[in-house]
């Protein structure tokens, strides 16, 4: 069962608060966006309609081994950039931070490419499930442990289009309601 977690209004205010900061913080500096698939397609759709800087868009993907409902240790690119971010600004966007496993391994690689400034982008935050230290410069809403779709988040593929963020409940947990 779903439960409604985030609005298409409240969705589209943290996008417009998140846009807003990036383009102060970069002025008018040209910015690479670096969408990490499947997740924050719909989030890196959004955001960059908001921000006014020359940017360009680029895709990667990276899987994490182990099905289900978190990620397990071992990362692999499945899609590489196709742009030299060297020397560029690049702002990493993320539909969530939950271990930070992802991100640390996308970051400490894409750092080895020399970008001239690297940050992070997520638009939600388990805080609370870190396992590697690591931080989002730029974040949505930090949100209490479970699972969420919608928005671009998958569950087994299912739910990206869905224009809400929504917890998944158990059915035994309504049953017991
Ligand atoms: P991390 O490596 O544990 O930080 O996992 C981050 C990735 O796990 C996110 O980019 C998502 O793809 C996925 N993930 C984490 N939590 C959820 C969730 O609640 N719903 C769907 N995917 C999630
Ligand atoms: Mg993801």
């Amino acid at each position: 069962m779903l439960k409604i977690l985030f609005s298409r209004e409240d969705i589209e205010g943290a996008v417009k608060g998140l846009a807003l900061r990036i383009e102060q913080d970069f002025d008018n500096e040209k910015i690479i966006f670096i969408c990490l698939l499947k997740g924050s397609f719909m989030f890196t759709s959004d955001l960059v309609r908001c921000i006014a800087n020359p940017s360009r868009v680029d895709f990667i993907r990276v899987s994490s081994y182990g099905a289900g409902m978190t990620s397990k240790g071992t990362i692999t690119i499945t899609k590489d950039l196709e742009e030299d971010i060297a020397g560029e600004n690049v702002v990493i966007v993320e539909d969530i931070i939950d271990s930070g496993l992802t991100l640390t391994y996308v970051t400490d690689m894409l750092r080895k490419r020399n970008p001239k400034s690297l940050k992070i982008c997520a638009l939600l935050d388990k805080r609370a499930r870190r396992e590697i230290e690591i931080e989002g410069d730029y974040v949505g809403f930090t949100i209490d442990d479970g699972f969420v779709v919608g928005y671009g988040i998958d569950f087994a593929e299912q739910y990206r289009n869905l224009p809400e963020i929504y917890v998944v409940e158990s059915d035994d947990s309504c049953k017991t309601a």
